[in-house]
């Protein structure tokens, strides 16, 4: 086993979603001032504070905002409505001084419809930047270039009539592809990711990498009969493509002429070959992916322990798994992991998966608390994909609601009119209150990041599925990487069911001790025995045991 050689490798990341972190002029927006007000709660190097040690910031360039900030309408510049580059100045030197990582959204497959590249490409036909965006001719009668269809619903292509041409759009249409073909496309976004790390940031999130890559002869996807919306078709030749392998090589390599930047992808959980293909060959493309399986699996501890087991094996060399429950695209796992079983017991047992799974934990604003998916009204919704399928899928507005903050009036979150509503548990559930109770998820999150600190196995450790376990159960250890040290191993068993159960693990002989139950979110000073051991439903415990334990 190899030291851990790079920051992110241990970091636990936290993601700022900054509409709805903290608003600080009280226009009911989240905004750069306000981040850097909470970044105490975030690190303040006391264990008070969660312990995080970076942040991953949602887009805050100027946008016009139809796709909140994915839709970039400026690449070297700030959204008015989050402040001004001298406050992101602000934000890197107040994390860095925190010791907190600073994580830039990165939108490499599209910009706005308003951004001036566009505006400028579709001017004309003649028109200088024209290729960088697709562009092609409809076919006879009136019919599109081709079938493709969108991440977003409908075509993947929009009529220009003024310039009597359609154009490529993966996701809305006010998000035209770029055409990562053209050469000058590529000077002018590494011109961009130089811009954000001569100021300091630490590393990107690579938003949408799948699409980058496209067959620009525009065959038909080939339909997939009985499934609807974006599934009726396979994507077989509008992502995926080797082109886009091809641009993260160049990304890797520029990025390596500063110290430690981290590049992490976001890349569908259809991937062919899976997410691990933009590992590259574990040092020449992305040194991390979210991989959204897990999070897309069913609360049922095989199939979880399934996906670990494949992927721990799949991933080159060099590259690094990552974990991650919720995102701002996703329903809050609280809810989504809870139907039809003990949400809050499920949030404390996913916590610990979260924060002892081999790799680096993304944290989703919020999900320490115990926020859920809010209830909201049609003329609340701000999102167009959450109003396009409203009520028929759950969308993404419940989960980007304010940051449950305190008490106080809009949970302290802003003293304007929120942009989405609060939720209305806010009185209940808070950070203030949390901080307060030492029973709390807050607390548990806390004290879980706490243990990866001290513990190096639950960092660096390997991980090794336990298969005697019953098989509702997960049961995993994390061997310390250096048995030569006295550091202990970390067993952890997490039990998936609504019953209680009864463990055996006649291969392991050593007495333990348990550093956390999520039944009292602390730990206990009675010996630990492997030879039977129990769990209540929906407990997971986390074991300090002496190193060495083979375990089946
Ligand atoms: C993935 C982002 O996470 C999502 O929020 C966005 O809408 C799409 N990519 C398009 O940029």
């Amino acid at each position: 086993m190899v030291a851990l050689t790079s920051w992110w490798q241990s970091a636990v990341v936290y993601q700022i979603y900054p509409w709805s972190f903290q608003d600080s002029n009280g226009d009911g927006i989240g905004d750069i001032p306000g981040i850097i007000e909470r970044l105490d709660y975030l690190n303040d190097g006391t264990a008070a504070s969660l312990g995080v040690d970076a942040i991953w910031l949602s887009p805050l360039y100027p946008s016009p905002m139809v796709d909140f900030g994915y839709d970039v309408a400026e690449f070297c510049d700030i959204d008015p409505r989050f402040g001004t580059l001298g406050d992101f100045d602000r934000l890197v030197q107040e994390s860095h001084r925190r010791g907190i990582r600073v994580i830039m959204d990165l939108v490499l497959n599209h910009t706005s419809d308003r951004h001036p590249w566009f505006q400028e490409a579709r001017s004309s036909r003649s028109a200088a930047k024209r290729d960088w965006y697709y562009w092609a001719d409809g076919k006879a009668f009136g019919r599109r270039p081709n079938n493709w269809n969108a991440r977003f619903g409908g075509s993947s292509w929009a009529w220009d009539s003024p310039s009597r041409q359609y154009y490529l759009h993966s996701f809305l249409k006010e998000q035209p592809d770029l055409n990562w073909h053209n050469p000058a496309v590529r000077r002018a976004m590494w011109g961009v990711v130089r811009f954000w790390l001569d100021r300091g940031v630490d590393g990107f999130r690579l938003d949408a990498i799948n699409w980058l890559g496209k067959d620009s002869r525009w065959p038909n996807n080939p339909f997939r009969p009985g499934l609807r919306g974006y599934t009726r078709q396979t994507h077989r030749y509008d992502r995926d493509q080797p082109m886009g392998h091809e641009v993260l090589r160049e990304l890797r390599t520029l990025s390596g002429n500063y110290p430690e930047v981290v590049l992490i992808g976001e890349a569908s959980a259809d991937t062919p070959g899976g997410p691990v293909a933009f590992y590259g060959n574990g040092t020449d493309e992305l040194h991390m992916l979210f991989d959204f399986r897990l999070l897309k699996s069913p609360w049922q501890a095989d199939r979880f322990g399934q996906l670990l087991a494949a992927d721990q094996q799949r991933i080159p060399e060099g590259g690094w798994p990552t974990i991650v429950f919720s995102n701002h695209d996703q329903s809050r796992h609280i809810d989504r992991y809870g139907k039809g079983g003990h949400a809050e017991r499920r949030a404390r047992t996913t916590a610990v998966l979260l924060l002892t799974l081999r790799g680096t934990p993304f944290l989703y604003y919020g999900e320490e608390l115990g926020m859920k998916n809010t209830r909201l009204r049609y003329r609340d919704l701000r999102d167009p994909y959450t109003k396009r399928f409203w009520p028929f899928r759950i969308g993404r507005d419940p989960a980007r609601t304010p940051m449950q903050w305190d008490e106080s009036v809009h949970a302290g979150f802003t003293r304007g009119t929120p942009w989405l509503p609060v939720a209305s548990n806010y009185r209940d559930l808070n950070a203030a209150q949390e901080s307060q109770n030492h029973s709390s998820l807050l607390s548990l999150y806390r004290r879980l990041i706490r243990l990866r600190k001290v513990y190096p196995a639950l960092s660096e450790g390997a991980y090794r599925h336990i298969t005697t376990a019953p098989s509702d159960c997960l049961v995993f250890l994390r061997q310390q990487p250096s048995p030569s040290d006295t550091d202990p191993d970390i067993l952890v068993a997490v039990n998936f069911s609504a019953d209680a159960r009864t463990v055996t693990l006649s291969d392991f002989t050593k007495v333990g001790t348990v550093q956390l139950s999520t039944l009292t979110g602390a730990g206990s000073a009675r010996p630990w025995h492997p030879a039977q051991f129990h769990l209540e439903p929906d407990e997971a415990i986390v074991v300090a045991l002496p190193n060495g334990e083979a375990g089946r």
